[in-house]
């Protein structure tokens, strides 16, 4: 039995699904599981192996490589990118064919010895951009990505089927359900979500590398009508590169996805809760296209960071705890700062019950960002009582001038 499948005549997808590892990198929750992809090119009588997987599926990922490769060599393993969750596997594979040389960048050899106390210098090709790989029908080109998540990152792009293997950028969380590529799902509805959340937490500090990234692409000339990421879906038709690449353009500068307003609330009592539900029924009430609600203390951080880089307005409701600010609320906060959360309305609803410095503390740390314009702030007292409602309505009124609806 086995589980390998074609991309097409010459590129074989090796990856699997994991749905029982409860948090990616042990913090962004997984409910519809993920996968970790990697590809194999049997060219003639030239094999080359895309990248490795996590250990999670280790033993369906050594047996679907050892049937796919059929009795051939192994010729070449391209290392992309040395995180564990792609290269847990690469020893097995390398122990198991001696003769294959490792392409990898000299950032990515220092970090398998690192990791896997390994050094691989006597196999490897040092890959350096421009340099070429020629199998048969396909050539290789390999194009550095350096912090296009991590330091050593590399992309790969194939001039024969003008496909760019991309490691983690244009991947998603999600397992897949049988489909493999983008144009068999209704992408938008079911795929959408998960990529924007995977690309905001895990590559989004990274805008500028990823700019860069684009530039380097543009330059090269590469006609590209495939992307192939390490986690998700692969992009076979070029409408669908078209959109992805729309999407990333944007997300990497920074620029709101769409007019909306995402509301994180922390709540000890359920009342700064009720004050956020009211607001946003006035924000739904005075035409809002898009507005999402959410407890913070409840859900995934890494849910709310999404969408508060989706939306172009954000408003926190900050409660007061121990006289400094909500720590759900503070770390999420201190969170989106780090991944250089930009260009965005805020509006800030503190709650106190008799004093504190809550509003303080969610400025200081909004004041690191950038571009970040604080529209307006409003204190409540404990809970909102029918004579403090202007109040709401204010904060309500400052957000719809600024959305210019
Ligand atoms: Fe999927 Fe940066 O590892």
């Amino acid at each position: 039995m086995n589980f390998y499948r074609n991309v097409n005549e010459d590129v074989i997808y090796v990856g699997a699904c994991d749905r029982r590892t409860a948090r990616f990198e042990n913090m962004f929750s997984l409910p519809w599981g993920i996968c970790y992809n990697s590809y194999l090119i049997i060219d003639g009588d030239k094999t080359c192996l895309m990248d490795g997987v996590d250990q999670s599926i280790a033993e369906r990922y050594d047996r679907d490589v050892c049937q796919a490769l059929n009795g051939r060599k192994l010729d070449y393993f391209v290392v992309q990118h040395v995180e564990p969750d792609h290269c847990a596997t690469i020893n097995n594979i390398m122990r198991q064919h001696p003769e294959t040389k490792m392409i990898i960048t000299q950032p990515g050899l220092k970090l398998m010895k690192q990791f896997y106390d390994i050094d691989y210098t006597e196999r490897a090709i040092v890959a350096k951009d421009g340099l070429k790989l020629e199998l048969n029908r396909h050539t290789l080109e390999f194009v550095l990505a350096p912090n296009v998540h991590w330091p050593e990152v590399m992309m790969t792009y194939d001039h024969f089927d003008k496909a760019l293997y991309t490691a983690d950028a244009f991947g998603s969380f999600k397992a897949q359900d049988g489909h493999l590529f983008v144009d068999q799902v209704d992408y938008r509805r079911d795929w959408l979500d998960e990529a924007r959340r995977y690309y905001f937490n895990i590559v989004g500090k990274q805008g500028v590398h990823v700019q860069k990234l684009f530039q380097k692409l543009k330059k090269n000339n590469f006609e590209i009508n495939m992307l192939l990421p390490l986690h998700g879906l692969v992009y076979r038709k070029r409408e669908d590169v078209e959109m992805i690449f729309d999407l990333y353009d944007k997300w990497s500068s920074y620029t709101p996805e769409a007019k909306g307003v995402t509301l994180a609330c922390g709540s000890m009592y359920n009342n700064t809760m009720e004050a956020m539900e009211y607001l946003a029924n006035l924000l739904a009430d005075r035409g809002v296209p898009n507005i999402r609600l959410y407890d913070i203390s409840e859900l995934d951080r890494s849910f709310v960071v999404s969408d508060l880089f989706r939306f172009s307005h954000a408003v926190f409701a900050c409660p007061t705890y121990n006289t400094e600010l909500f720590p759900e609320m503070d770390a999420l906060l201190r969170d989106i700062i780090a991944l250089n959360f930009s260009n965005r309305k805020i509006a800030i609803l503190e709650n106190k019950s008799w004093g504190g410095k809550a509003q303080k503390i969610a400025e200081e740390i909004l004041d690191k960002g950038k571009n970040l314009d604080i529209i307006a702030t409003a204190t409540m007292t404990s809970t909102i009582h029918h004579h403090q409602l202007e109040i709401l309505s204010d904060l309500a009124d400052k957000i719809i001038a600024d959305m210019s609806l």
